[in-house]
């Protein structure tokens, strides 16, 4: 799995969407359906409530945005000092296509703005094309690559996998000096976020 950071900077817009309901972890998931992240549930109401303390989401700023009574997308934002943080962003399946994510992410970056945050960061999966040209057509621009490693805690393959993990790639990339995604900074007044 790898992830772009992402940042823009918030210009002033006008902000369309009122905050009548927090966002919760069903709108969350509905949100997030679909082919990319599949139809099971995203987020349990634990690892949401664990995402949003975790990473300072304000839910009284995250929006959550209807069509004619009915749910059609989410955002969850995270504020530290002038940073503002997209912490999941989403447009219901049936509503999608339709133009709705570009006039949402508008109001994203109005509450950033609001918020008085000069640089939205957000982390994308590489898959994801849809996100990846809304959000460079948004004026996000990447500035980073994560990448997560994985294998079996068993030390049966350890030299072969050391061996593929050791390639001038995987060098290249774990070598250079990373830049600080949200999920591993300093919270204020906490430790590191892990
Ligand atoms: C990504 C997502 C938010 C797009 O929502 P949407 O309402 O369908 O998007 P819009 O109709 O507003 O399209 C906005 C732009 O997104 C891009 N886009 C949307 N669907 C696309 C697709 N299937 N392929 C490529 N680009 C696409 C285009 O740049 C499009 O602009 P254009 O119409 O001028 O070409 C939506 O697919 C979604 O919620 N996906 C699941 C959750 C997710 O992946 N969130 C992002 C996590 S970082």
């Amino acid at each position: 799995m790898v992830e772009a950071p992402c940042v823009h900077e918030p210009k002033a817009v006008d902000l369309i969407e009122v905050f009548s309901q927090p966002v919760d972890v069903d709108a969350f998931n509905a949100s997030f359906r679909g082919e990319l992240y599949s139809d099971e549930p995203t987020m349990t109401a634990q690892s949401f409530a664990d995402h949003v303390e975790r990473n300072t989401i304000d839910l009284s700023r995250s929006p959550r945005w209807t069509v004619d009574g009915k749910l059609s997308g989410v955002a969850l934002l995270g504020f530290r000092d002038q940073r503002a943080w997209v912490g999941g962003f989403g447009v219901v399946p049936e509503f999608r296509g339709r133009g709705l994510a570009r006039r949402y992410l508008e109001d994203v970056l109005a509450v950033c703005h609001r918020a008085g945050a000069a640089r939205v960061e957000l982390e994308v999966l590489l898959r994801n094309a849809p996100a990846i040209a809304l959000y460079k057509r948004a004026g996000f621009a990447v500035v980073d690559e994560l990448v997560v490693w994985s294998r079996a805690p068993l030390a049966t393959d350890s030299a072969r996998h050391w061996e593929r993990a050791c390639d001038g790639r995987g060098i290249a990339r774990v070598a250079r000096k990373p830049s600080t995604c949200w999920q591993r900074a300093a919270k204020r007044g906490s430790g590191i976020a892990v």
